[in-house]
């Protein structure tokens, strides 16, 4: 039997220790590291920010993404069959919501990594002129202030694209798709994003946007929405919680060292994003010294950072092509690695109920979902509906099925002790009673803190100021339907051929990735 089909020979698997942590990091660092936690970080006390991150880093999202691996590892499935395998059919619903998250996130990830494609090639000849504000809204996106559903040719083609190459890696597979593509992209965009990075600290101006960036404001450690934006950064940044780490540890060999790879991708995952932080910071420096002005006025939020400031570093820097092709590339292939990781949950859940060959569900899902895609965000309504569904499938999608998968597995299921075994088994880093007790007390009460503060504050005020039909289609209404179609697609049977019960037994050809 060939490395590639090892586990339960038809779902696939990664060929050794090394691809899995390469296909988690290409996972873990996506467009989260390099356009989200850069003003994430600014906007919640700069300096004195990287405190919560370390601690929600090391007492939230390396102990949950254990927690994933755990049950993957362990279960052998998609997150709904491992849930079901775990205990039933409510369980299994909680790993439907996980794949309605992912098909959520993948249809709008999808649109960002297009805009940085288009933007990449922008950059050879600054085609933004000197308005690159006025470029974005309306020459590129063709934005309406009415909520127009007329296609954008130049945004549309290029998200087709997107799926055309995610399909593609989809079909042929774990090993061949996703590990290939992990093995090459990732050392490809550690190279760029270390040149960008070199290239902005030596830019005229750098050292100010790095104070700016590291400088403390310990009030900021007083105030829990700090805290909050901490944890919901590291679980999006590290992609747990919805699927992907347990997806991916479903294709591990049952005897490799789970907890000790967690570390390593936890650590690569971090270290990209404080280097995302001091490059992107860097070039703000210099943006805001050639303009004469404060960095705050040069610093703005997720996509104006990337399709908005960094568009006027590019045009006053020196060498800014190069610096250009660099970040956009850098989008690409981070977004690319974590695309295809946030629609392999969905792929395999399907796979898993129906019983499909890889090429059959990686059309049935993909097609689907990069014609939604390309349909909501090929259009000029694309930029709100992106920023609606993003925040909200964030807070109450991924941060919910959080805290009740944890206090499931908890207190329902009472699983914890096993799966810590099941990970010390292998395990070169132990996990003590610790994790159990983080587990199943510490991070649900800090989630929850979080939620409640969140949902007061849009209650409060509209989210984004957008409008309210559109918060509740594609805000409320996205988060909502998610769980309604978990709750349905966990009543239809799986085909009888996929074993429920318990976890699946071992075969010695299941043994690779050591
Ligand atoms: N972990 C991925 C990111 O940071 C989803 O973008």
């Amino acid at each position: 039997m060939s490395a590639e089909q090892p586990v339960e020979a038809s779902r696939g698997a990664f060929a050794h220790r090394r691809v899995f942590i390469f296909a988690a990091i290409g996972s873990a660092v996506g467009l989260g590291n390099i356009w989200r936690f850069p003003y994430v970080a600014y906007d919640n006390g700069g300096g004195a920010f990287l405190i919560p991150y370390l601690v929600a880093l090391l007492a939230a999202g390396l102990p949950f993404l254990m927690l994933d691996y755990a049950i993957g590892h362990k279960y052998r499935g998609s997150a709904p069959l491992s849930f079901r395998r775990m205990s039933g059919r409510g369980a299994e619903t909680l790993g439907w919501w996980q794949v309605g998250i992912c098909a959520v996130i993948a249809i709008y990830y999808a649109a960002i990594i297009a805009y940085a494609i288009r933007y990449a090639f922008f950059s050879l000849d600054n085609a933004w002129g000197d308005d690159p504000n006025a470029f974005f809204f309306q020459d590129f996106l063709e934005s309406t202030t009415g909520f127009g559903f007329d296609f954008v040719p130049g945004v549309l083609w290029p998200v087709v694209l997107v799926w055309l190459v995610v399909v593609a890696i989809m079909v042929a597979g774990v090993q061949k798709g996703i590990g290939r593509t992990a093995l090459v992209f990732i050392p490809v965009l550690a190279l760029a994003f270390v040149a960008l990075v070199v290239q902005a600290l030596f830019l005229p101006g750098a050292a100010a946007g790095l104070d700016a960036f590291f400088t403390p404001d310990w009030s900021a450690l007083t105030d829990a929405a700090v805290w909050g934006a901490a944890i919901g950064q590291i679980f999006f940044s590290l992609s747990v919680g919805f699927g992907i780490m347990i997806t991916y540890a479903s294709y591990v060999g049952r005897k490799t060292d789970m907890t000790g790879s967690g570390l390593v991708v936890g650590t690569a995952n971090s270290s990209f994003e404080l280097l995302a932080g001091i490059g992107v910071f860097a070039a703000l420096g210099f943006m805001a010294q050639a303009n004469g002005v404060a960095i705050d006025e040069v610093a703005s939020n997720g996509i104006g950072l990337a399709f908005i400031a960094f568009p006027a570093i590019i045009s006053e820097a020196p060498a800014g092509a190069l610096i250009g092709v660099l970040f956009f590339g850098s989008l690409v292939l981070a977004g690319l690695t974590s695309l295809v990781s946030v629609i392999e949950v969905v792929i395999s859940a399907v796979r898993d109920k129906l019983d499909l060959s890889r090429t059959s569900a990686a059309l049935a899902v993909g097609i689907p979902v990069a014609v939604i895609s390309a349909l909501l965000f090929g259009t000029t309504t694309g930029l709100p509906i992106l920023d609606a569904m993003d925040h909200f499938i964030n807070r109450f999608g991924i941060l919910l099925v959080a805290v009740i998968s944890m206090l499931v597995v908890a207190w329902k299921m009472r699983a914890l002790t096993d799966l810590r075994g099941h990970l010390n088994a292998t395990g070169s880093v132990p996990l003590g009673s610790w994790w159990s007790a983080l587990i199943a007390v510490v991070i649900p009460l800090a989630l929850v803190y979080v939620l409640v503060d969140e949902l007061l504050l849009v209650l409060d005020k509209p989210y984004g100021d957008l409008p309210t039909w559109l918060i509740n289609t594609f805000g409320w209404g996205t988060a909502g339907l998610v769980v309604v179609v978990a709750i349905v697609l966990a009543q239809l049977p799986w085909s009888s051929r996929v074993p429920l019960d318990g976890p699946p037994t071992d075969t010695p050809e299941e043994e690779v990735s050591r």
